[in-house]
């Protein structure tokens, strides 16, 4: 009897049984692109693509919230509970992968579910580190209202660190993944996609009266989804977080504020080039170009004195140094030799340096110091990214990536 049993047993060893439910195998794929295009779009894209980088960044949010709702309610091997190992657990399977003798496990084996774990974390804490970057420094997002300019800088050294991280990770999983699938002789992506994998004798527990078939491994994995409870505990998530960063979306946000000059600055100072923004240069610098009129930049641009005056204490009250804006920091520090040029700041130069001398004369353009013809929020002094856009004739390519690999090494420096 008990060797036919066991006999019965071997036979089901060896057959396909489904792990990997529908649901799964689709977040796996899906998270595994968009993780993808989140690094591409963060490294290679020119600034005016934050906007996808951003919409990549939400879908991954949503998967994430799948996932731990899946992580609940799934099916059996889709739960955490399945594959949360102990450490020892993780080094027993590492020792013995490593010697080439892996213990097999129909679920996620112990290193696979250490770097799914690791990877939810790490893509979680890239969407915080990502909003904390988004609100100190574009003044964007739902975090706008927390995060100085500075702190939002640092955050995006960190965010940045964190692609590299998750690149490396995603270089380990694959290695690992195709290490596993030669030592188990099948393969495990493929399995990813079909959702099955090989019974093998050992995966059939030991205690022979509470014998699996196969069919039991997938009626089981399937009865344990609780489509109810999942619906409910996403909707759950969803809402709360939604109504959460809607809350958060509308505080005033911290270190910008509506700017508010006399008229006379807007007819006086917008007549030749555009009325900038009193945050894009320092209060030492205003002063000077103020008390300079009568020769400025080779023009007259002379006012009647209480005007004149007006105007001066409107942009020293509004000078870089009140403003918490990236544009407010990157001009702040001006060159010693004309201090009176946006143009000529180191910020605004290393910025601007991938952007080839021709550009700035085309037509459209016709000056660096047109800042309005590619800044579309020129006025408003955001300098947002996603606001960004040269004007036709369009630059080639070799600019975009140009200019982002530019941005790459500011944003690291
Ligand atoms: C008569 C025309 C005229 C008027 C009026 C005028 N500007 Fe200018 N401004 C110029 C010219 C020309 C330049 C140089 C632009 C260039 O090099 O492309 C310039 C450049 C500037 C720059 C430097 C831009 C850069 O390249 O970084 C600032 C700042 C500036 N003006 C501020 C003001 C302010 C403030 C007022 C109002 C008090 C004002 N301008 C009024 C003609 C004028
Ligand atoms: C030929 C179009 C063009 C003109 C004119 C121009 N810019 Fe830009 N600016 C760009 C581009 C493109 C970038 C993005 C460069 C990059 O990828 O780092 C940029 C970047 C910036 C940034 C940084 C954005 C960020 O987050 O890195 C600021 C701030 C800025 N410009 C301010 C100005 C100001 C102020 C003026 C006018 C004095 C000006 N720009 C004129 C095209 C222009």
């Amino acid at each position: 009897m008990l060797q036919k049993l066991n006999q019965s047993a071997s036979d089901e060893a060896g057959q396909q049984v489904e792990v990997w439910d529908l649901p799964i195998r689709l977040f796996h794929w899906a998270f595994a692109c968009l993780t993808l295009a989140a690094l591409l779009t963060g490294f290679y894209a020119p600034e005016w693509w934050l906007d996808r980088h951003l919409l990549i960044g939400a879908g991954l949010g949503g998967l994430l919230v799948f996932r731990i709702v899946w992580g609940f309610a799934g099916g059996r091997f889709a739960r955490f509970s399945s594959f949360a190992y102990s450490p020892r657990a993780l080094f027993t399977h590492l020792r013995r992968m490593l010697s080439g003798a892996p213990e097999h496990h129909l679920g996620h084996n112990p290193a696979g579910a250490m770097m799914v774990f690791a990877l939810l974390l790490m893509v979680a804490l890239m969407g915080i580190s990502g909003l904390l970057a988004l609100g100190g420094v574009e003044k964007e997002g739902p975090l706008a209202w927390l995060v100085d300019f500075e702190s939002g800088w640092l955050s995006l050294r960190l965010h940045r660190f964190g692609a590299y991280l998750i690149a490396a990770m995603l270089v380990l999983h694959v290695a690992g993944v195709i290490l596993q699938s030669r030592l188990e002789g099948q393969n495990l992506a493929r399995a990813m996609i079909t959702g099955r994998k090989r019974l093998l004798n050992e995966h059939l527990p030991p205690r022979i009266h509470k014998q699996l078939s196969r069919t039991d491994v997938a009626a089981r994995n399937r009865s344990s989804v609780r489509p109810g409870r999942a619906l409910a505990f996403a909707l759950f998530l969803i809402l709360t977080l939604a109504a959460f960063l809607e809350a958060l979306s509308g505080l005033p946000v911290r270190g910008a504020r509506a700017l508010t000059m006399p008229a006379s600055f807007r007819s006086e100072c917008g007549d030749c080039h555009m009325a900038y923004h009193p945050a894009l240069l320092p209060a030492a610098s205003w002063r000077a170009i103020m008390d300079g009129l009568e020769d400025h930049f080779g023009e007259d641009a002379t006012l009647d004195e209480a005007i004149r005056a007006e105007i001066e204490r409107a942009l020293i009250a509004n000078s870089a140094e009140t403003w918490d804006t990236k544009a407010s920091h990157f001009f702040r520090v001006v060159d010693p030799a004309e201090p009176k040029r946006i143009t000529r700041t180191p910020g605004w130069r290393a910025r601007h340096a991938a952007i080839p001398a021709k550009v700035f004369k085309q037509k459209s353009i016709a000056s660096k110091s047109n800042c309005g013809a590619c800044h579309r929020d020129a006025r408003r002094g955001t300098f947002a990214d996603r606001h960004i856009s040269i004007p036709a004739p369009r630059p080639g390519k070799e600019i975009a990536k140009a200019s982002s690999s530019n941005s790459a090494k500011e944003r690291t420096k």
